[in-house]
């Protein structure tokens, strides 16, 4: 499967490496081929005042001849004249062109060392060179070399189909190169998009075989954990509903129940007045739990907004107190309230009561009659910490983890008589949370239990006057 991002990779890759390819090959090549040619150059040129030399020695037509019959031999032409450029021998047939660059020279000028006069190898069918002959301080003639310049288009175009082979090759190599790198690449991503597309179809099973380490692997990982937390996020949404199934057909039962009885004819008017205050307190139960249900998926969604304010820690408690004490007064349970003096937290004081209310209402129902139950209130350099403690029934060590949990209840059979529905301490919680704060609990089966709730005093808390 040809997937786009692999193509773009590729792509990318490949015409990069072209490019740099391409320029390195190219600058070779323009020097291999000046340099070959700037050797036959200096050859012929060589060549030229090798024969001018011999002919200084002996300006002699016997020389000339010589020097002739020599180069007709060879590849090369030679053309000697006087002087003034008229012609004293040659070794092979004069080409027009030949002629043409004869007449371009100079005669006045004396070429000292000699001197490339035709180098357009690339046009011409002849290069030139011109050596002059100097014969005792006077000039005597000219030795026009000529080289034909097929020879070295011959080199050039052998030299031309070698690179460009070499260039294939390279080529080739890039394309498998950039194939296989952007498969390496790509290829975990391939796998990480197939799992994510699992992941959204409702397949949490996601395991993906990454064995890397660097930011491939670090991803990977990431899903692997993500699936994982998926898995167990809808597990607990599949617990929650199950229970809240179950906490909502339990009253609707009982309410059914009750409402089909006191429907019946042979019902007395005690009895029908009974069932409907029974009716009525399960409704209650029930509006009270959806309430709480609700506002803890407000909670969920941070729709749920705290004003925090500097308020008195003890104003609070006194209102606490004065709220729950009736309660606590007709099951004989003393309720002692104590806070250091000046004690200001940075809190949403509504909030912060339910906090209270629900905690002390714990203690309230799990106390027997004649027990106390306090609630403290201290403060060192850094935290506010506000415990409740009870003397009542305690909680199993191994419920103990869960208590915090949603529709968690310690002793389910009990708790309906409480009236509970398991969610008091789960709001708790979420509002301590999301003050910053933490809430925990410690409690010995049959001894009682202690609630404690630490808050940061924070800056602006410290500043505060005390009051
Ligand atoms: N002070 C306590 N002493 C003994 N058991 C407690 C105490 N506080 C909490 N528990 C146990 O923890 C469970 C969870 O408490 P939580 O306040 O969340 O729910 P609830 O009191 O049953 O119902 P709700 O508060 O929603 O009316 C309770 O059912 C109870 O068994
Ligand atoms: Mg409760």
């Amino acid at each position: 499967m040809l997937n786009r991002l692999a193509l773009k990779i590729g792509l990318l890759f490949f015409v990069f490496i072209v490019i740099i390819e391409s320029v390195l090959f190219l600058t070779l090549y323009v020097t291999f081929v000046n340099e070959r040619v700037d050797e036959v150059m200096t050859n012929l040129l060589a060549r030229g005042n090798t024969h001018s030399e011999v002919l200084e020695d002996s300006f002699e037509p016997a020389t000339l001849n010589h020097v002739a019959l020599m180069e007709s031999a060879s590849d090369f032409i030679v053309i000697i004249t006087d002087a003034d450029g008229n012609e004293l021998t040659h070794s092979d047939s004069i080409e027009p062109e030949m002629r043409e660059v004869l007449e371009h020279t100079d005669f006045s000028e004396i070429p000292q060392e000699g001197k490339i006069v035709e180098e357009q190898w690339n046009e011409k069918e002849f290069i030139a060179t011109d050596s002059p002959i100097t014969i005792a301080g006077e000039h005597r003639g000219h030795v026009f070399m000529f080289a034909e310049t097929s020879h070295i288009k011959q080199m050039i175009g052998h030299l031309r189909n070698q690179f460009l082979i070499v260039c294939l090759i390279a080529v080739g190599l890039t394309v498998i190169t950039v194939f296989l790198l952007s498969r390496l690449i790509t290829l975990p991503l391939i796998r990480m998009k197939k799992a994510t597309e699992q992941l959204s179809e409702g397949n949490n099973e996601v395991r993906l075989n990454i064995d890397r380490n660097d930011e491939l692997g670090e991803l990977a990982n990431a899903i692997t954990t993500l699936s994982d937390d998926l898995d167990r996020l809808k597990n607990a949404r599949n617990e929650f509903l199950a229970s809240i199934s179950h906490e909502l057909r339990t009253p609707l039962t009982y309410i059914k129940g009750y409402a089909d009885i006191a429907s019946r004819p042979d019902a007395s008017e005690e009895e029908k007045r009974e069932y409907i205050a029974i009716i009525r307190e399960e409704t209650a139960h029930l509006t009270e739990l959806i309430r709480q249900l609700f506002e803890l998926a407000q909670m969920d969604h941070n729709q749920f907004s705290i004003k925090k304010e500097k308020f008195s820690l003890d104003v609070l408690f006194q209102s606490v107190a004065a709220l729950v004490r009736p309660a606590f007064d007709e099951k004989q349970i003393s309720l002692s309230v104590s806070c250091e003096k000046g004690i200001v937290a940075f809190i949403d004081p509504e909030r912060f009561q339910q906090v209270l209310l629900n905690v002390l209402d714990n203690a309230r129902k799990h106390s027997p009659k004649g027990t106390q139950v306090i609630l403290q209130g201290t403060q060192d350099e850094e935290m506010i910490t506000v415990s409740i403690s009870d003397e009542g029934d305690g909680i199993p060590e191994k419920e103990l983890p869960f208590v915090f949990e949603r529709l968690y209840r310690v002793d389910k059979s009990r708790s309906r008589q409480y009236g509970g529905s398991g969610l008091g301490l789960t709001i708790a919680k979420e509002i301590v949370e999301s003050h910053g704060g933490l809430i925990t609990i410690q409690s010995k089966y049959e001894k009682g239990t202690i609630v404690q709730i630490e808050l940061k005093r924070g800056e602006s808390l410290a500043k505060s006057p005390a009051g």
